[in-house]
């Protein structure tokens, strides 16, 4: 069964004669000017798109015939052939080097131009996508250029096939410690990505094991290399993570001490041989002192000293470092009141604001625990100001329902992206501190831990492939709406139908408040099984040394992180948002239990207490994830039946899922305070 294989690069046969005569009209007959890997990925996917959805294959034809026709090429390509007057109206300048224009004109032409290759192949994908989702083409007239350098994705894959974190089969990269030979299905990942405007992928897991160590060394590096050219045809580059100890388990060092001349001629070597086999390499992605991974802290150097010496070994070849700023005690005394891993990643590295060298970027996770279905935005982002930054997103449900659960998560996203950190005064957004825009840096983007793997529909769970499609259009533009992403998606995925456009959206769209209805409340998090993380537990890390509690007792709930007499974490914020966390009547409801430590009878802004708001939430909660089931059931006839039933399943299993959450979860707390239910219903 290879439903959902093809996601929504789908491209329909549209049966709309109408529609399809008025594309047919100018796109029967096509020019790209060209021979780049770039032009011939673009030839390759418009020719698939038009001939499939068309039911014509489209005619190639020289640049200088008259006519109707799509022209694709660069500025410079076209130059000299009459494009004349409206090329040059255009603002070529603000396009750069990705940006590109889609425009219609009079003669029956569409041009797909820009200043390159690469926005070449972006205005092809973003043609197929205006016919994809019904636009008409007659008058188009686009510019686009994306909001953010870096658009990247990370790959958590290691060497033997599994893949930490995935719940989507096993690596589309790896088997049995080896490349895996036959790359088509890499292929058609890379085309998924460009799609959507992905322009950079590391293809390793961040806890970097033995084997991947030797990922940068002559035994693997043909093999990226070949890995390497397929990304690039799609304007992808490749990306590794690294092993900050490797100098000593690869080089045969005794030490790493990224201030050891020794160490630091180790990892020039090591660059200069990984661009002699891949010259547009990308660069590392380094997790260093962190959850007992080797860093800079065994010499008793700091993360600017670990960085910066990546970063002075790859600065020759134009390479960069992505530091991750997850980093943390993961050994704490729950006694210790003092110590909150909320606040380490703002604590390790404010002090080093400025210290980074200009090819460092510092990866920062949007909350500050560990992608939870509620955080707050970590501080850290618009805390610094001096270096850049990469807001980190997690797009594999390791929290949020491990794919078995709908859970969309642009919505979520939206708000992190659109979270005014004040660090400039008012609308200095998430989105402008990580695209760099705010401090005036060219550096920046977004990364986020990617969710596929070899299952035949990549996701497992087939609505899951709108995480990670509408993951790609933030990253290239933030200020896409959740709606429009969604519609877009659900219009390529599963054709034009309104009805089922209605029903898919209404989905996605409430997906993730019901997921948060049913797991742990009012942003105290966790209350996962420990290890996997999947199911209730609410004392699954309670009592445990991560760090990650909730503190319920008879009385009460939540982590104490005020200034005023809690672990100071509130503080870390500019204000007005540090005042608002602060007080626990402003504090959203949402995020209460992160903030502040509140007895059960203590009343929400919503009205309720905050124990009639756990059953309350619990209860609809999971009767919403039934009646997901039923919205689902709705459009059968409308959905391809494959998908149909892979999804049939995956809703069915969270149904009870969700009940069983809702019990457990009702039950700890029915049973901690003994305040029974206003509705008296049933609580096992
Ligand atoms: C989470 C996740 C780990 C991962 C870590 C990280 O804690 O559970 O599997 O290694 O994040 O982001 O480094």
């Amino acid at each position: 069964d290879r439903s959902g294989y093809e996601c929504w690069l789908r491209y329909s046969y549209i049966d709309d004669d109408i529609s399809r005569d008025a594309y047919l009209k100018r796109c029967s007959r096509i020019a790209l000017i060209g021979e780049s890997a770039l032009i011939e990925s673009a030839r390759a996917e418009l020719k698939l798109a038009l001939t499939s959805m068309l039911g014509a294959k489209p005619l190639e034809i020289g640049i200088s015939e008259d006519g109707p026709a799509i022209v694709a090429g660069t500025f410079d390509s076209l130059q000299g052939l009459g494009l004349g007057s409206f090329v040059e109206a255009a603002d070529i300048a603000e396009l750069g080097n990705e940006g590109y224009i889609v425009l219609a004109s009079e003669d029956g032409r569409v041009y797909l131009l820009a200043e390159t290759d690469k926005g070449v192949l972006y205005a092809v994908f973003h043609l197929i996508r205006m016919m994809q989702t019904g636009e008409d083409i007659e008058t188009a007239s686009v510019r686009e250029f994306p909001r953010n350098s870096l658009r990247m994705i990370n790959h958590w894959d290691n060497m033997d096939g599994s893949i930490e974190r995935g719940y989507a089969g096993r690596s589309i990269f790896y088997r049995d410690s080896r490349f895996i030979e036959d790359l088509s299905r890499v292929r058609d990942y890379a085309r998924l990505l460009a799609s959507g405007g992905i322009n950079a992928v590391s293809i390793n897991n961040v806890n970097v094991h033995v084997q991947e160590s030797k990922l940068i060394t002559e035994e693997f590096l043909p093999d990226v290399a070949k890995v390497a050219d397929i990304f690039r045809g799609y304007g992808i580059r490749l990306y590794l993570s690294v092993n900050f100890a490797s100098p000593i388990e690869i080089g045969g060092l005794e030490t790493a001490d990224p201030l050891v001349p020794e160490v630091r001629r180790w990892w020039s070597g090591a660059a200069k041989e990984i661009y002699r086999h891949i010259p547009d390499f990308g660069g590392f992605v380094v997790k260093a002192d962190s959850e007992f991974r080797p860093g800079p802290f065994t010499y008793g150097r700091n993360h600017a000293d670990g960085a910066n010496m990546l970063a002075e070994a790859l600065e020759p070849y134009g390479g960069e470092v992505i530091w991750r700023c997850f980093v943390y005690n993961c050994l704490q005394d729950w006694r210790d009141r003092s110590t909150d891993r909320a606040r380490a990643a703002y604590d390790h590295f404010m002090p080093l604001d400025g210290t980074f060298r200009d090819n460092v970027l510092l990866q920062i996770k949007n909350g500050p625990m560990d992608f939870q279905v509620r955080e707050p935005v970590s501080p850290l982002l618009g805390g610094l100001t001096r270096t850049n930054q990469l807001l980190e997103l997690q797009i594999t449900q390791e929290y949020t329902g491990q794919q078995r659960h709908l859970c969309y998560l642009v919505p979520q996203w939206k708000e992190i992206l659109e979270f005014d950190t004040y660090a400039q005064g008012e609308h200095s957004t998430v989105s402008e501190v990580a695209s760099g825009r705010l401090f005036g840096r060219k550096r920046g983007g977004l990364a986020a831990v990617g969710n596929i793997g070899d299952d035949m529909n990549w996701t497992g769970h087939i609505l899951a492939q709108a995480n990670w499609y509408g993951y790609a259009r933030l990253t290239w533009n933030p200020c896409l709406s959740s709606e429009q992403i969604s519609r877009e998606w659900i219009r390529m995925t599963f054709g034009q139908d309104m009805g089922t456009e209605g029903i898919i959206l209404k989905m996605l769209s409430d997906s993730h408040r019901i997921y948060e209805a049913y797991t742990a409340p009012l942003g105290v998090g966790w209350m996962v099984n420990p290890g996997h993380h999947y199911g209730p537990n609410v004392d699954g890390y309670e009592y445990s040394k991560w760090g990650t509690y909730h503190y319920a007792d008879r009385y009460g709930i939540g982590v104490d992180r005020t200034v005023r007499s809690g672990t100071g974490y509130a503080g870390q914020y500019h204000s007005p948002q540090s005042d608002l966390y602060e007080s626990p009547e402003r504090c959203p409801d949402e995020l209460l239990l992160f903030f502040h430590h509140v007895s059960y009878t203590h009343v929400l802004k919503s009205g309720k207490t905050v124990i009639q708001h756990i059953y309350d939430s619990h209860f609809n909660g999971a009767d919403q994830a039934v009646d997901l089931v039923a919205q689902w059931d709705s459009i059968k006839e409308k959905i391809d039946e494959g998908i149909y039933l892979q999804v049939r399943e995956r809703l069915l299993h969270q149904a009870e899922h969700a009940g069983e959450w809702r019990d457990i979860v009702n039950t700890y707390f029915y049973r901690k305070s003994g305040i029974a239910d206003d509705y008296d219903r049933l609580i096992y």
